[in-house]
């Protein structure tokens, strides 16, 4: 006698576990805004620089390929070869300096009260259109 046997395997009762492929991408990235701002150099030449909002103004500066920043210290705040100038209404907005950033900036013959060390300031939309100068070179 034939044995019946119904196919009630495993794989046919299940309903498929695939999903169709999906329409967005796997790979989404969260996009930073980008700040526009406007650095004048050592000649009195004015850049328009456009960064990451994530980014310090001084990576923004390198970025672009200005050379005359030098950040010999890639902004570990120990060499104040990043030192600008910001507007003087934009000083009073900015985080509050460091001590750290105070002592190096002491070292300084051209500190004023409107120096900063790029590498210490965070690009945000408030320095959107702003303007950074090159302090002289030490
Ligand atoms: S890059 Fe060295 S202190 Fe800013």
């Amino acid at each position: 006698m034939a044995e019946s046997r119904s196919d009630t395997t495993a794989a046919a009762q299940t309903p498929s576990l695939r999903h169709p492929p999906s329409p967005v991408s796997s790979q989404s990235s969260v996009v930073s805004p980008m700040v526009q701002f406007n650095l004048v150099t050592r000649e009195g030449e004015t850049i328009q620089i456009k960064g990451d909002e994530d980014l310090s103004v001084m990576e923004a500066i390198r970025d672009a390929g200005v050379d005359e920043l030098l950040a010999l210290c890639g902004g570990a705040r120990s060499c104040a070869t990043c030192h600008v100038y910001v507007e003087p209404d934009v000083a009073a907005s900015l985080a509050p300096m460091t001590e750290d950033e105070s002592d190096l900036l002491d070292a300084s013959d051209y500190r004023t009260e409107f120096s900063r060390l790029s590498c210490q300031l965070k690009l945000t939309g408030a320095l959107d259109g702003r303007t950074f100068t090159i302090a002289p070179e030490d």
